[in-house]
């Protein structure tokens, strides 16, 4: 009785979330209905959430290979160490002394600089690099530095691989008492990951140095100042409909003082004030003391990597609030003209002619043609009456001037009960254009959260799913897993922001990027080091997604019952019907998939993303463990059979007649 009844509520517990029940191994038949198409979406749903978080950005997708090169972290000599001399007594002295100075330096946004001054020939210091220096071989990379001489004439720079064997070297000279930038391209002659950048002057006296660069010539679109071509390639290969950026918390700061501004962050690099990172030591568990912003990735280059990928760009920008996990501190209400007067300029900035001063720069910095600018997120992860009373003051003056650009606004950190409830209920009353959420959930939340926009006022605001990843663990643990089990959740989940994608009109999954030797936050998308990097299972089901929309939602059932959950869309740019079936079983499962309407014949592409395993990770060994594979089905009188594998996600692409 008593077995019976525990049986029971363990049945209960899982109907509602659509788990896989003893049906779960009976044929199903699924039914597509491509004459009757519903709702328009947005076939640019599915985007990227890019933020400087897990050195994503320095020490990431901005591939400077020299960490503080304008000697602005707050220890001016983080990352810079003296090469010691060696006596016969063992470790000497070195031959001469490092000096940060701010007495007539580059420009008043750059104050510091390094002095060195070689008592002896040959005195040499070196920089660590983010966790290390990674070159290949045969690969250019472009040296190069700000200098004013007190004599020396030259400047020698070596890249010593682990073992201190020199696989690269170069020289500076001609320098004279004014500062100027010098360069010169050398070529590794072999591959190494933990280099180091070592400097030295050939003769005694002093010289003095800023903006110390080691950068790949091999860039993204072999743009200077360009972006890492591995990583860039993996966010193209996605095709994200949309780029938010620059995060995230980083937006907020941990203080006001802190938060991050976009004008500053654009124009010449040497210009560009260093900012400590939010993340430089917000968890305990994983200090990252040499964790600053150069912003050589700002707003400009954003822009520019949103059109590189055929992204939409959205930024974020500071409301007047630092981040409520924080200070909580906030701009007063009178004082908040500076932060929309961004807001406007940044919009100028990105769309307007080149005859306002910042679209001048804009054209300055090499894109003359506008950005086209459509929306822009006022504040991050906000909440509360303090950020009901700014959004009013900005949506005024932003609505007033640019009644086209649309607002995404935030509905809090969590996806239910309070703050969310009441942001939204505001939201509708203030007829917000979009409403970010964000859901930080463990899978079983992901499974039984699909029909969570079924029942969404259609008339209200739209939804950005704007941050969400399946915690194996729990929000913000360091043990969390990037694995099947989570991917395949989210998968189960996205087919229910799609066949609600008139209500949900973007989605980004978060954080994208993470530096395995550098990380404060993890699951991640992507994991990289200093010479690879590689997808995880959560990846592939975006790029699955991302690369297999619509712009109109077609009915499909069942939709989530099961173990089985599906969407499905048709593509007027492609006369294609594209069917996502997401089956979380542990075993196959026949299936019968009915194209009414589409008048589909001959074979249908199939992509699908499969293993049985759901511990099942990818890694710098094995990237491609969990990742898509493509094959053909045949379509008999407007039918599929197919054999849906154990915990997969197939995407099933049919030419409409
Ligand atoms: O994605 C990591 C963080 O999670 C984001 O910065 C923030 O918006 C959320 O709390």
């Amino acid at each position: 009785m008593r077995l019976k009844a525990t049986a029971l509520v363990l049945i209960l517990a899982l109907l509602p979330l659509g788990l896989p029940g003893q049906s779960a191994n009976a044929p199903v038949t699924i039914k597509v209905d491509a004459a009757h198409p519903g709702a328009a979406i947005s076939p640019q749903m599915f985007g990227i959430f890019f933020e400087d978080i897990n050195f994503g950005a320095d020490g990431g997708l901005y591939p400077e290979l020299v960490k503080n090169r304008s000697f602005e972290f707050s220890e001016p000599l983080a990352g810079w160490h003296e090469v010691m001399g060696f006596s016969k007594k063992g470790l000497d002295v070195p031959k001469g002394e490092l000096d940060i100075r701010t007495d007539d330096p580059l420009n008043e946004h750059n104050p510091h600089y390094l002095r060195a001054r070689a008592v002896e020939p040959g005195y040499s210091w070196w920089n660590a690099g983010f966790r290390g220096i990674g070159v290949k071989e045969g690969a250019e990379y472009r040296f190069s530095a700000y200098v004013r001489t007190h004599g020396p004439k030259s400047l020698n720079a070596v890249v010593n691989d682990e073992n201190h064997k020199p696989v690269a070297t170069g020289k500076l000279e001609g320098f004279s008492d004014h500062w100027k930038r010098y360069e010169t391209v050398i070529r590794a002659s072999a591959t190494a990951d933990k280099a180091q950048l070592v400097l030295s002057l050939d003769e005694p006296g002093a010289i003095d140095i800023d903006m110390v660069s080691l950068y790949p010539v091999d860039t993204w679109k072999q743009r200077p100042n360009g972006l890492r071509k591995d990583l860039v390639q993996l966010l193209y290969d996605m095709h994200p409909g949309f780029l938010r950026f620059p995060g995230g918390c980083i937006v907020e700061g941990r203080r006001l003082a802190t938060r991050y501004r976009w004008k500053r962050t654009v124009g010449d690099l040497a210009e560009r004030q260093t900012l400590v990172n939010r993340w430089n030591d917000e968890f305990d568990t994983r200090p990252a003391p040499d964790y600053f912003q150069s912003f050589g990735l700002g707003f400009y280059e954003y822009f520019q990597l949103a059109e590189d990928i055929g992204a939409r760009p959205l930024p974020i920008l500071n409301c007047g609030m630092a981040c409520q996990f924080n200070s909580s501190e906030t701009a007063a209400v009178e004082d908040l003209h500076e932060y929309i007067q961004d807001a406007l300029d940044l919009i100028d900035f990105a769309n307007g002619p080149v005859t306002t001063p910042w679209g001048k720069l804009r054209a300055a910095m090499g894109h003359p043609a506008p950005f086209h600018l459509t929306m822009i997120g006022v504040g991050n992860e906000q909440w509360g009456p303090r950020y009901l009373e700014r959004y009013k003051v900005f949506a005024a003056a932003l609505k007033a001037k640019h009644p086209e650009i649309k607002l995404v606004v935030s509905a809090g950190p969590f996806p239910t009960g309070e703050p969310f409830d009441s942001m939204w209920s505001n939201w509708r009353q203030l007829h917000a254009d979009i409403v970010d959420e964000h859901y930080y959930m463990s899978p079983e939340w992901f499974l039984s959260n699909t029909a969570r926009y079924d029942h969404y006022d259609r008339s209200g605001p739209k939804v950005f799913a704007g941050e969400y990843a399946a915690q194996s663990v729990g929000s913000t643990s360091p043990n969390n897993r990037n694995n099947w089990k989570t991917a395949i959740s989210e998968a189960a989940f996205m087919t229910g922001l799609e066949r609600n994608g008139d209500v949900v009109q973007m989605a980004s999954y978060a954080p994208l990027l993470a530096n395995i030797n550098a990380w404060q936050w993890t699951p991640d998308a992507i994991w990289f080091d200093n010479l690879h990097s590689y997808g995880t299972p959560d990846y592939y089901v975006q790029k699955l997604f991302a690369s297999n929309t619509g712009n109109r939602v077609v009915p499909s059932t069942p939709h989530s019952e099961d173990g089985l959950y599906t969407s499905a869309v048709v593509d007027d740019r492609s006369h294609e019907l594209i069917l996502k079936v997401v089956n979380y079983a542990p075993t196959a499962r026949t299936s019968t998939i009915e194209l009414a309407g589409a008048g589909a014949s001959g074979s249908a592409r199939v992509t699908t993303l499969a293993t049985s395993d759901l511990t099942a990770e990818n890694s710098f060994a094995h990237p491609q463990n969990v990742s898509p594979q493509a094959g053909s089905i045949d379509i008999k009188d407007g039918k599929i059979s197919a054999d849906l594998s154990p915990y997969s996600v197939t995407v099933f692409r049919v030419s409409m007649r």
